[in-house]
């Protein structure tokens, strides 16, 4: 991406070149200066990849006979992060090219493995029989930063990339863990090319995606790190605060219906300098999952080996049992089940923690989990916000509130002003407004009682009177996920992911995917004539160039 070759827009671009360009659907994003707040790196998520609009022929997953080596190559080069060197000047913000911090991660690149799962025979494959190097992250949703200085990158919906057709010699216990993390045949053609994906030939191959990776940004020749102290789910996002005695919490969400909130908190102070050598606090400390009481007090229950009911009689191992197998040990410690936890924000002045959930059409119905004060409506549609109000990042025990209910009055929501729905993304930025962003599904957006909210969007809120105003609004199609700002606030980026997604809506007038007119719900932000959508991110500043939202 420094001095690679440009966009074609017929989708043209080989998997090699595809290796040097952005890679598709950006999901969050975050700004590292170099020098002031003019200058520095963006880093950003590619999530995942759509075939229809990444290839020019449409190149459908499943298709034997157009489904080449090269574009398993392309899909997996569009997957991962993206190292950016953006410089503002007299004629606006550009990126740096060439630049030597600028960079790609992808789903092939080698990773080194650290904490207690490290060198287990829960992640050791016939190409990694130490269970020391994985290749590549996948399905990099969001992300956080460490206070050090590095990028923490979040891998989501793992369990879909894996063939798992035969489960003929696979051990009883590993199809019952698969069960537990939603690993089924997925759509993902990668496994006709790329012999580990078939899951049923490599059984530990899923172990060692579904981690929370460290890459120091500012390194293009560093090794990321699988941080697996921090468990395996489907890490939505990571977001920190330092306690009293400069311990580290990292708080991250577990992306499915009836999942958890987890929080690890290192054993060891950070001494306020920079470096990935600090990384080494990720590796030592103890992960926690959320009891959220109905009396609206909480508790932080401990994934430890050992203590409560993760002992051998339970069926666990060791610790790396207890962290491959985290909603495992979850369920065994009585952990609160929630309407999809996606992003979680802590507040920079205080210890309060926003934790989005951003529906759960299941909730309340036969065989599933009933509502409870923190998830208070069945078939929770449009969502809600819930706050964290800990003593110190610390702290074993907390409380809590739900902040506020997406919808409008009618759906009893709660929201002091522009209504939205889906509540994903969350920004507190450091003087402390909440930036919220939506993700209404395409199958619902601008239909029946969604239609009152319109295209996905971002609000900015005041935390503590939950005063909501609507700052943008996206294309239609897309949904609105990821948010960084220099320190002067000046400046703000955003990702609009999948932009031209075909709505039902449309669909619904005969509107449908093609090869040859890939999305005729959008053409954004080319806007050529039958033209592919493609993810973008969005440069925001001031007419004045004053601050964003003064
Ligand atoms: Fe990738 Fe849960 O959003
Ligand atoms: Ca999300
Ligand atoms: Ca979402």
């Amino acid at each position: 991406i420094s001095d690679g070759p440009a966009f074609k827009m017929d989708a043209s671009n080989t998997g090699h070149e595809q290796l040097q360009q952005a890679g598709m659907h950006h999901d969050a994003l975050q700004f590292y200066s170099l020098s002031d707040d003019d200058h520095g790196l963006l880093v950003m998520n590619h999530e995942y990849i759509d075939a229809q609009i990444l290839h020019s022929d449409g190149g459908f997953f499943d298709s034997n006979e157009t489904y080449t080596v090269d574009k398993t190559l392309k899909e997996q080069y569009a997957h991962g992060i993206s190292v950016i060197e953006v410089k503002k000047s007299d004629d606006g913000w550009n990126i740096v090219r060439p630049s030597v911090y600028a960079r790609r991660i992808t789903a092939t690149t080698p990773m080194s493995v650290s904490g207690p799962v490290a060198g287990t025979k829960y992640i050791q494959t016939t190409a990694d029989p130490l269970g020391k190097e994985i290749l590549g992250t996948l399905n990099n949703c969001s992300n956080g930063k460490t206070p050090w200085g590095t990028y923490l990158t979040c891998e989501e919906n793992f369990n879909d990339y894996f063939d798992v057709t035969s489960l003929e010699g696979v051990d009883k216990n590993q199809q019952k863990a698969w069960q537990r993390y939603g690993i089924k045949q997925g759509y993902y053609g990668w496994y006709k090319n790329d012999e580990r994906f078939n899951a049923s030939l490599h059984s530990n191959e899923p172990n060692r995606f579904g981690w929370i990776v460290e890459v120091d940004p500012f390194n293009p020749s560093s090794k990321p790190v699988k941080r697996t102290a921090l468990g395996r789910f489907s890490h939505e996002n990571v977001a920190h605060n330092i306690g009293k005695e400069g311990r580290v919490a990292f708080y991250s969400g577990d992306d499915a219906k009836f999942e958890y909130v987890y929080k690890f908190i290192s054993d060891k102070a950070w001494d306020g300098t920079q470096g990935l050598h600090h990384g080494q606090l990720l590796d030592e400390g103890i992960l926690y999952v959320a009891r959220f009481n109905d009396d609206g007090s909480g508790t932080w229950l401990p994934l430890e080996f050992g203590q409560g009911s993760l002992t051998k009689e339970n069926g666990f191992n060791d610790q790396a049992d207890v962290l491959v197998h985290a909603r495992k040990a979850a369920d065994s410690m009585g952990a609160t089940a929630m309407d999809r936890p996606e992003w979680v924000t802590t507040h920079p002045d205080t210890s309060d923690v926003f934790i989005s959930m951003t529906n759960n059409s299941k909730r309340g119905k036969e065989g599933k989990p009933d509502k409870n004060a923190a998830n208070p409506r069945h078939n929770n549609k449009f969502g809600h916000i819930v706050k964290l109000i800990e003593e110190d990042a610390t702290s074993i025990a907390f409380a809590w509130d739900v902040f506020v209910l997406a919808g409008d009055e009618t759906d009893q929501g709660t929201i002091n002003g522009d209504i939205y729905a889906n509540p994903d993304g969350l920004m507190i930025d450091d003087r402390g407004v909440l930036w919220v962003q939506t993700d209404v599904s395409s199958s619902k957006l601008n239909t029946d009682d969604f239609a009152k909210f319109g295209n996905n969007q971002m609000l900015a809120v005041d935390p503590s009177s939950g005063e909501t105003r609507r700052f943008l609004t996206g294309p239609i199609g897309c949904e609105i996920t990821g948010v960084a700002m220099t320190a002067d606030l000046k400046t703000m980026w955003v990702n609009i992911q999948h932009p031209g997604e075909v709505p039902e809506r449309l669909k619904q007038q005969g509107v449908k995917k093609s090869a040859s007119k890939p999305n005729a719900a959008s053409n954004w932000p080319d806007h050529q004539l039958n033209g592919r959508p493609r993810s973008a991110t969005v440069l925001i500043t001031k007419k004045d160039g004053g601050i964003i939202g003064d």
